[in-house]
């Protein structure tokens, strides 16, 4: 029997922090600070200064990080705000939950990223906001939408779960965008041992609301500005990821080299469909995603060899029970539609072994025939 090849491992991350976070907890409980402890607001100004972004505002999630933002511009309820068929269902949930519409649009067919043609088609007078999801890893065309959108009153959001450390054109997450949402679920780049997000902007304002938001709708306790919610990254998850950001430049470095092996491997099989980096972009591989035909019978042979494959997403969003009050059918997102039947996501992560990538090409090579 073969070892199991895992999608991604968190323990080996663990191994290389795991003293940095014990003397952080440590640091942690002597102070009893659990909510707001100097870890948070040391963390959001490390991730800030790493993002080029002037305001980082830690948070619960990134779903949460979404509609605060969506909120903090003051979109809800009669607004529409457009957002790719094919992301994590979280994106869709957080702009429902704001009040607002989610219009789906289709992606492009050679990255998978929101389509700007599409974009243009699906503005409506309601319209107040797009947010492009940085797919798999890799920074989405925020600069054709902005060219799209000039002259619109539509704010343009990013969804970075997927992309810390990410650039496109030189310029980093947030720096494209009104603001920029992300996520520390474990398996991200940038992970806690727990939930967590950011949101990072350079608008001064927008940042305010939203801490405000988040905690309660003010900053100083009993002082409440707006009706908001609890929403706030906990101090001992602000720990891991400091220790986690000092090694994410290294972490994705060694992605970037896990993909490239990859390309290597698979290069020359016509069979398989893989998904470049955009020009400009510099990806961070969060997922490397293949495309095959016949994807269920293969990913079934990737399963019984012992490889954790998996696929994000098998439905695009628009085909789900939980958006069909949209009323949606097969075929409205063409692209989004084809890629759900063929993508496959292959292990990755910044402890890969060449081994463990060669196994994984040769069950998928075999596979394809
Ligand atoms: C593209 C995308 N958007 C949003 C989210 C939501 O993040 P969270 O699980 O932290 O709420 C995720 C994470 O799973 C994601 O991958």
């Amino acid at each position: 029997m073969t070892a199991s090849i895992a999608l991604t491992d968190l323990a080996a991350q663990h191994r290389e922090i795991e003293q940095d976070v014990r003397e952080g907890f440590e640091r942690v409980l002597a102070s009893a600070s659990f909510i707001g402890g100097s870890d948070v607001g040391e963390f959001e100004r490390e991730f800030a200064s790493f993002c080029g972004a002037r305001e980082c505002i830690g948070v619960a999630n990134g779903t949460d990080a979404i509609e605060l933002i969506l909120r903090g511009l003051g979109i809800g309820s009669g607004d529409e705000v457009l957002l790719p068929a094919n992301t994590f269902i979280a994106t869709a949930g957080a702009v429902h939950r704001s009040g607002a519409t989610p219009v789906f649009v289709d992606c492009d067919d050679k990255y998978l990223l929101i389509d700007p043609d599409c974009v243009r088609s699906r503005l409506t007078p309601r319209t107040r906001a797009v947010i492009g999801v940085d797919l798999y890893g890799q920074i989405a065309p925020f600069d054709h939408l902005a060219d799209i959108l000039a002259g619109y009153d539509v704010a343009i959001v990013e969804d970075a779960a997927q992309s810390q450390g990410a650039t496109r054109r030189c310029r980093p997450i947030g720096a494209h965008v009104a603001a920029a949402a992300t996520s520390f679920y474990p398996g991200k780049n940038l992970g806690a041992y727990g939930d967590g997000g950011a949101v990072l902007t350079d608008d001064k304002e927008l940042a305010a609301d939203v801490r405000a938001l988040a905690n309660h709708g003010g900053i100083n306790r009993y002082d409440h500005r707006l009706p908001g919610f609890n929403s706030r990254l906990d101090t001992l998850q602000a720990v891991v990821l400091r220790a986690k950001l000092r090694r994410l430049g290294c972490w994705n470095e060694a992605r970037r080299r896990a993909a490239r092996r990859y390309d290597q491997l698979l290069e020359g099989a016509n069979s398989i469909r893989r998904i470049p980096a955009a020009p400009g972009n510099m990806h961070v591989w969060h997922l490397y995603v293949v495309r095959v035909r016949d994807r269920d019978r293969v990913l079934a042979q990737l399963h019984e060899s012992g490889i954790a494959a998996s696929i994000h997403y098998p439905l695009p969003l628009h085909l789900t029970d939980a958006f069909s009050w949209l009323g949606h059918g097969p075929g409205d997102f063409p692209v989004a539609e084809a890629a759900s039947r063929t993508i496959i996501s292959l292990p990755i992560h910044p402890h890969i072994t060449y081994d463990a990538q060669a196994r994984v090409c040769e069950v998928l090579l075999g596979a394809v025939g």
